[in-house]
């Protein structure tokens, strides 16, 4: 089975003034074609610096980070935002959604942005925000919209583009415990649909239970 991250000894560190703090100290991590893993470690062990790292959003990093079996620390700027546009989609905690257009358009500009034609786009943010239960909000703005549905809206989203690797920091961490359950249940039942990979930090070992495979972060590395 190929590998859609495979990471290899990488290492991460913070300097503020005189201080370094060594977040991520040799880390290999390895996630396979549709497989969904839970990143847990308590706060500050790492873990948004991490799902950086493999969403080619900041530099810093050092060692071997492949996506889908390309060699990303190696790519210039502009070949890294095309990489991590076409294979990579986010969910993030508080889902920086885009307070002007409704939940229908939120799902069709990305589709847009990476070359959809209007009405593809419009069919599948359609499709996927009717899967989460959203087909009588399409028209609604973030600010009509409950904190779950919103958060629906945002894993909408991060599939909209059939992204193969799902990278999500704490995609249910502002609801409450039996949204919190059901968003995530609708999460990981949509992503296995599509057959996208997931990386999803989250403080909840409970919901954690429930993906393929648990990794923790201890002390700078996955234990
Ligand atoms: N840009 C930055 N500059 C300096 N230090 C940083 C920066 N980003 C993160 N850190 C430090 O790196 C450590 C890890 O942060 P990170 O956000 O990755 O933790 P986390 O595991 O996601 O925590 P949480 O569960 O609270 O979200 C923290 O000690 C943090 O203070
Ligand atoms: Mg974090």
């Amino acid at each position: 089975m190929n590998d859609v991250v495979r990471l290899t000894d990488v290492r991460r560190s913070f300097t503020q003034g005189d201080v370094t703090i060594d977040v991520l100290q040799g880390v290999n991590l390895n996630v396979a074609e549709g497989e969904i893993v839970a990143l847990l470690g308590p706060s500050g062990s790492g873990k948004s610096t991490l799902l950086q790292a493999v969403g080619l959003l900041e530099g810093g990093f050092s060692g071997s980070i492949r996506i889908d079996g390309v060699e990303a620390s190696e790519l210039n700027s502009d070949d890294r935002t095309t990489l991590r546009r076409e294979k990579i989609g986010f969910v993030y905690q508080f889902h920086h959604l885009l307070p002007d257009f409704d939940a229908r358009e939120n799902v069709v500009l990305p589709q847009l942005i990476a070359g959809a034609t209007k009405p593809e786009a419009i069919a599948r943010s359609e499709r996927l925000l009717s899967t989460l239960g959203l087909a009588n909000r399409l028209d609604h703005r973030p600010s009509k919209l409950s904190g779950g549905e919103q958060q629906r809206v945002a894993v909408a989203r991060g599939l909209a583009n059939r992204p193969k690797l799902i990278l999500a920091d704490e995609p249910t961490g502002n609801l409450d415990e039996k949204t919190a359950d059901v968003v995530l249940a609708e999460f990981l039942s949509l992503v296995r649909e599509e057959g996208s990979a997931a990386l999803v930090a989250t403080h909840n070992e409970r919901l954690a239970q429930k993906m393929d495979r648990l990794v923790r972060l201890h002390e700078g590395r996955i234990a």
